[in-house]
């Protein structure tokens, strides 16, 4: 499917079913992908985990998972685990709106306060990040084992769920 064959997104919790397509997305985002069993694993043992997929509906009616996320609950913290969106359907607004929708839900379980780490250079996820009032908190030098990249931690210190749900419905 192209980006602008998709007619629909839908924003819902991942399966089992998803794992195959998520993996493919994963694998095609990061040079360190999780392994595929790891979502499994994440799905059917980590009570805290929290999975997310992007759904869209072709013109056709054919369905591709086009986005993933995960998230750990941690008391009233969440921590953002990966999040990743096709290549094909970058920048058309799903990234933002799936990490809207899932930080709502979180919100409603009870999370005030949220984390994530991001490679120094990835200046487009950052971007984005610092749309949900995300904010540079710590250096985690030399973080990432392909190149020795840092992490930066980020830090949403207090969700506000007027905004996730502008967020959510922005075009
Ligand atoms: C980061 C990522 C998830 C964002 O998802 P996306 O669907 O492409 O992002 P959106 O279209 O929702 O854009 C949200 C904001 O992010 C920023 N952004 C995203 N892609 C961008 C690009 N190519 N150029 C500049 N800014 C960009 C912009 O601020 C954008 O807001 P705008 O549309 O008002 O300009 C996606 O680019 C991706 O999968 N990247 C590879 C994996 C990755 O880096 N994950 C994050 C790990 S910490």
């Amino acid at each position: 499917m192209e980006a602008k064959a998709a007619r629909e997104v839908q924003y819902r919790r991942m399966v089992l079913e998803d794992v195959p397509q998520v993996h493919a997305i994963d694998t095609a985002s990061f040079s360190l992908p999780w392994p595929e069993s790891s979502f499994r694993y994440e799905l059917t043992e980590n009570k805290a985990s929290r999975c997310w997929v992007a759904d869209a509906t072709g013109t056709n009616g054919e369905k591709q998972i086009v986005g993933m996320l995960c998230l750990w609950l941690i008391i009233d913290e969440a921590h953002i685990g990966t999040i990743a969106v096709h290549p094909d359907f970058r920048h058309v607004g799903i990234g933002k709106r799936l990490l809207a929708t899932a930080l709502l839900e979180a919100h409603h379980e009870g999370v005030r306060q949220v984390y994530l780490e991001v490679r120094r250079g990835n200046v487009n996820a950052q971007k984005m990040y610092r749309q949900f009032g995300f904010e540079v908190t710590n250096v985690r030098p030399h973080y990432y084992s392909d190149n020795g990249e840092d992490a930066l931690l980020m830090t949403l210190v207090a969700i506000v769920p007027g905004e996730l749900e502008r967020l959510r419905k922005e075009p």
